[in-house]
């Protein structure tokens, strides 16, 4: 059984949906065992209730230092006996002892398909370059920004008519789809890293 900590900031839609897949038992031998939020008024916390998961509220401008304000979230997670940390609409890049303590069990989910359009605007910045194809990407945390190892990409086309808001619900839909996969290949122990490659063994 492997205990998942889900980080978000905001609405939350990626969390439920891996909720739902564990809950559903598409997702086997894990449960989310706390969602931490740096925004005390998002979303994901009404979800969390809801869905009946604890709840951790981490706020920064609680702590002098970013590295103290991690420390109390990896001596939380410790005591729970975290063994996969998700990303799910998280936005503060995780510090270098954070991804050290986790190594390898932290994963993300972004809105385009990396290396393109790395940041906080996947979508618009897809739309705004006027690229033909865009789609999620999953992928391992290091510590450089939306740089590690991918997971799992899935394109989509572009239309011209698209805008953020017919946009935005195509690649979340995929995400909610991909998202849990990746999470169950995870906890299924068939993800394996090779440098930058991730081997999917024998889906
Ligand atoms: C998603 O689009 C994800 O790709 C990005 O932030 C958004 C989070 O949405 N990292 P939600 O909070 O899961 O609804």
């Amino acid at each position: 059984m492997i205990n998942i900590a889900v980080l978000c900031s905001g609405n939350g839609s990626n969390f439920q949906a891996l909720a739902e897949s564990i809950n559903k038992g598409y997702i086997k031998n894990a449960k989310i065992a706390v969602m931490v939020t740096d925004i005390p008024g998002c979303f994901a916390r009404e979800r969390a209730k809801k869905l009946g998961i604890d709840t951790l509220i981490a706020e920064r401008k609680n702590f002098k230092t970013k590295k103290d304000f991690e420390k109390y979230i990896i001596d939380e997670l410790k005591k729970k006996d975290i063994g996969l940390v998700v990303l799910a609409g998280y936005m503060r890049m995780l510090g270098q002892e954070f991804v050290k303590e986790y190594r390898n069990k932290i994963l993300n989910i972004h809105p385009a398909l990396l290396p393109s359009f790395k940041g906080t605007q996947g979508i618009k910045d897809a739309l705004d370059y006027a690229v033909k194809v865009t789609g999620p990407t999953v992928h391992f945390v290091n510590a450089e920004m939306d740089q590690g190892p991918i997971i799992i990409q899935e394109a989509i086309e572009i239309e011209d008519t698209d805008t953020e808001g017919t946009l935005a619900p195509r690649i979340h839909e995929i995400e909610h789809r991909i998202y849990p996969k990746a999470v169950k290949l995870f906890v299924d122990g068939k993800l394996k890293i090779s440098g930058r490659k991730v081997i999917v063994k024998d889906e």
